[in-house]
């Protein structure tokens, strides 16, 4: 009997066929095919085939993936270098990493419905800025070498841009090769020093340690920094968090900047990613600072509420101004780490820092006593034995007993971690032939002089939760104060915020994935490298393109990792000297933020007022800049969310002008299966895998940004992080840990499903066009009246008659129970609405009905008999405070107020009323409030 299957698309799909059907005749059409015929015009719809010869059901691919998983190896790793065995809390593993009220949220940018992951990133930001003993921390970078990177940007900025830096020769080598990608576009000249602080610091920046250094050595820092930064150049500290437990910290140390990874805070190594890097510098740097950062204001009544703070830092505000173009980062990532130091507090994290201490320090004198030269005496957690001409043969040793070593010339780094125990200890004494010594004399402590002296950790959060039950229940608060996309369709436009099956998420913490580190040899991860190349394989057929890099670990990356391709491609033919990247007027912040880090000049083109791109201006801006031009950097479908007619002949214009096409692939969920990318004229793009394939957006990253790129360009692509070019992240395939999500959505969607997903989600984005057009303009569309896969609802009209703006409609759906749509974005007070192929016809429903029901409240307003200052709007969100206070002066009901729609759905209360950003940025609190700060607000 031949199987009856389940279809997974079935499942990730939210409308039925029936739904489709319905929807179609709804927005004029009878077939989908007609629908498509219209929606896309004929000289883009794709030509060549797209084969994805998989289309598993869950089960299925639940053995498949297992399979794959069984090839690679789970040695004990010992290889350090940046990445360490960890053990994540059973409690932040189960009810965050594997708990979609986190992993489906959105970054916090509507602060009412985010408070719980809000409070959990102050709580990382809180613990960085304490352990480093730096006032001020972010919300977390991409890893630890973009984030000494940023660091050495922020300082090249600072100080006038003097431009020379200084790079300590023992950072972690993927390190040096990440800024040296960075400096290059700035002109920043790199010095690689063994001793950087007798260098000559004329017209430097910045010098940057590694602290302990990559072979382990804490740097016994007495007046170097102090002279450093006598001389007008800062500091950067790369330090491990954890030795910081027990080791000077960068704040007694004085320096300016301190970054690291928090991986080893419970954070699987996962081949190489995702894992939160922290940022923290003195008070004065704090407008600065790349990245993000939650701080702490209060709402309308006072009550005090955490928020995204200083957002005018963003690159999608300062765009060519901007000093980064960080975006998504890695705040589920950050979170944990955040939780694992509440779950240890200040004297759990001692314990296992000195733990694995004593065990480094034992094995050492081990060796030592037995005849190794251990290289240096001072160290927390890694130690180098000099082992000459057998180190080959030690290495060999110690992958028969299961242990991965680093090998630095003629020498073995052994780095112990939290998991390292006896085991480990009598394993290491079989490899190098340690014969027992009944009592081997310690020789090896951390001297005094280095000592950590300032208190750890003394925040009241950081001792406040002792058993699990305690824990469980903060995890489980702070969540409930949240929206995610386990309740709640999130319409942002442009994000994408699609199913995020749990089938997918299964594998990734199998410790056949979570385990692995990401310089492991190659014969013990062969798994993932067959799920990467075959994702890398789907990723070209789905695109077109001919060459993949996944190792960026965001748009913001890939969108830097292509550009800096196509500035060498010009450099390989001579032409350095095109720098010109005309980018239209509407593009996406991160855009010019990556033209200008990539060393290209921005010139903004024009859109008409249709959202197009206006090819006139096009044609002459390429035409006056064709000696020079390197690229245009153009979002498909247009940020405005249609689809350009004009596409081909923009890009003819840019390839006529000697540039380089470089089509944002964000809005691939409106493409896969209708569009080839490079059909249309793209040279490059980066795709982002966080929304189009599926990964979660954590609250604000995880992502994987991967660029890929035409034939000719495939020379130039990030290459292997130790020992090729333009490395743009610490590891080769980035955040591996988390592409089996997108291998397995591919894997089982197959091409029928991939396709019948884009169809859905551009009819679904129709359907609600056509229902809300009654009530919101439609700002763009095409000339048939559709729009792509999101759409623009105008509000100017509503604001200049009632005074109601875009921010007054998204808190408003607050109280209906909803994430709001993105604001503002590509045009002022304007809602951006993209619900996606997953969301059912109910919830397509409730989020129309919803808006129908705001644009009634509107017309009260207008028509007088609401205030344009009290309404529902203005006062929106309405928190149970407000509607239980005795007395109601409200010219609208209390059930009014509440605005459930549907019995269905259960109500959601935010915590906090309408936030005041003003107050917060006025009044800078970037890590927790003391306990008083909380009692006050009882009283
Ligand atoms: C059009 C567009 N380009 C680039 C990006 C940047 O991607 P990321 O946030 O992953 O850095 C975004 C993110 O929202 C986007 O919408």
């Amino acid at each position: 009997m031949s199987e009856i299957k389940e279809m997974f698309s079935n499942r990730h799909i939210g409308l039925t066929e029936n739904d489709k059907n319905y929807l179609l005749k709804k927005v004029g059409y009878n077939t989908m095919d007609d629908f498509i015929g219209d929606l896309v015009p004929n000289n883009i719809k794709r030509q060549s085939p797209m084969e994805i010869n998989s289309e598993l059901s869950e089960k299925e691919l639940l053995n498949k993936i297992k399979g794959y998983a069984s090839l690679n190896v789970n040695n004990v790793s010992m290889i350090g270098q940046g990445f360490y065995g960890t053990h994540v809390p059973s409690v932040i593993l189960r009810n965050v990493l594997e708990n979609p009220s986190w992993y489906t949220a959105y970054t916090p940018y509507q602060p009412e419905i985010s408070q719980g992951r809000l409070e959990a990133l102050l709580n990382f930001q809180t613990m960085v800025s304490e352990i480093t003993a730096l006032p001020i921390a972010n919300a977390s970078m991409l890893d630890e070498s973009t984030a000494a990177a940023e660091a050495m940007t922020m300082s090249f900025k600072l100080n006038s841009k003097k431009n020379k830096v200084i790079l300590d020769k023992y950072l972690h080598p993927q390190t040096i090769n990440v800024i040296k990608t960075r400096a290059e576009p700035l002109g920043i000249e790199l010095i690689i020093s063994e001793e950087p602080e007798n260098e000559d610091l004329t017209d430097c920046s910045s010098v940057i340690f590694q602290y302990p250094n990559t072979e382990g050595k804490i740097k016994d820092f007495k007046n170097e920094i102090k002279k450093i930064q006598e001389a007008g150049t800062m500091v950067i500290l790369v330090a491990d968090l954890l030795s910081l437990s027990l080791i000077k910290s960068p704040g007694e140390l004085g320096a300016d900047i301190a970054v690291g990874t928090t991986q080893r805070f419970g954070v699987p190594m996962g081949f190489g990613g995702p894992h939160a890097a922290y940022f923290a510098t003195q008070e004065k740097f704090s407008r600065k600072m790349p990245g993000r950062l939650v701080g702490v204001s209060q709402d309308k009544t006072g009550l005090k509420a955490y928020r995204l703070a200083l957002q005018t830092r963003e690159q999608h505000i300062r765009r060519e101004k901007a000093t980064s173009n960080i975006c998504t980062a890695q705040a589920l990532l950050a979170i944990m780490a955040g939780l694992y130091g509440i779950w240890h507090g200040p004297d759990g994290l001692k314990k296992i820092a000195s733990r694995i201490n004593k065990y480094a320090s034992h094995f050492a004198s081990l060796a030592n006593q037995s005849g190794f030269v251990v290289r240096h005496e001072n160290f927390f957690d890694t130690i180098v034995l000099e082992t000459g001409n057998k180190t080959e043969d030690y290495i060999l040793s110690a992958l028969k007993e299961g242990i991965n070593v680093r090998k630095l010339d003629n020498a073995i780094s052994l780095s112990f971690d939290e998991l390292t125990d006896d085991q480990t200890i009598e394993k290491l004494k079989n490899i190098f032939k340690i014969e027992s010594i009944s009592k081997p004399v310690e020789s090896f402590e951390i001297k005094n002089s280095q000592k950590r002296n300032t208190p750890l950790l003394e925040h009241s959060i950081f001792s406040s939760i002792t058993s699990e039950t305690e824990m469980l229940r903060y995890i489980r608060h702070l969540s409930d104060r949240d929206l995610a996309l386990d309740r709640t369709m999130i319409p942002l436009g442009s994000c994408t915020m699609k199913l995020n099956a749990a089938t997918e998420m299964i594998p990734v913490t199998w410790p056949e994935f979570s385990n692995i580190h990401p310089f492991a040899p190659e014969d013990q991860t062969l798994g993932y490298r067959k799920l990467i190349d075959e994702l890398e394989h789907w990723l070209c057929t789905l695109t077109g393109y001919d060459g993949i890099s996944l190792q960026p670990n965001a748009g913001s990356q890939g969108e830097f990792a292509g550009l800096m391709a196509i500035r060498q491609f010009h450099k390989a033919n001579g032409e350095q000297n095109r720098d010109i990247c005309l980018i239209p007027s509407s593009a996406h912040g991160t855009n010019p933020a990556s033209a200008i880090m990539a060393g290209m000049k921005v010139v903004v083109v024009s859109c008409d007022k249709n959202g197009d791109i206006d090819i006139d201006d096009l044609n002459k801006k390429a035409k006056e800049n064709s000696a020079n031009l390197a690229a245009m950097m153009i979002t498909y479908p247009s940020t405005h969310g249609v689809f350009e007619k004009e596409i081909k002949t923009a890009c003819e214009i840019i390839h006529d002008n000697g540039g380089q096409v470089y089509v944002d692939g964000a809005n691939l969920n409106a493409l896969i299966g209708l569009v080839s990318l490079t059909e249309i004229g793209a040279d490059v793009s980066h795709l982002n895998l966080h929304k189009t394939f599926c990964i979660p957006h954590g609250g604000g990253g995880p992502g994987i940004g991967p660029v890929a790129v035409k034939k000719h360009l495939i020379p130039f692509l990030p290459n292997n992080t130790l020992s090729g070019n333009n490395a743009i992240s610490a590891t080769t395939f980035g955040s591996a840990g988390i592409l089996p999500i997108s291998w397995s959505y591919i894997a089982m969607m197959g091409e029928h499903g991939l396709r019948e997903a884009t169809k859905t989600a551009v009819l679904s984005a129709n359907y609600v066009a056509k229902r809300l057009s009654a009530y919101y303009p439609i700002l763009f569309s095409d000339d048939k009246g559709l729009v792509a896969h999101e759409c623009i609802l105008d509000i100017n009209q509503i604001t200049s008659e009632t005074n109601i703006s875009n921010e007054d409609i998204a808190k408003r759906l607050i109280d209906y129970g909803f994430h709001a749509p993105t604001m503002s974005w590509p045009v002022p007070n304007t809602l951006m609405v993209e619900p996606t192929e997953s969301e059912p016809i109910s919830e397509l429903d409730r989020f129309c009905n919803a808006m129908i029901s705001i644009s009634k409240e509107i017309e009260e307003v207008k028509n007088g008999n609401w205030s344009k200052e009290d309404n529902p709007l203005k006062n929106s969100p309405h928190t149970v405070e407000t509607l239980t206070q005795e007395n109601w002066n409200h010219p609208y009901s209390r059930q009014i107020a509440l605005a459930n729609l549907s019995e269905k759905t259960n109500k959601y209360f935010p915590p906090v009323g309408r936030i005041d950003n003003v107050y917060g940025d006025r009044n800078l609190v970037c890590s927790c409030p003391p306990m008083e700060a909380y009692e006050l607000e009882k009283t």
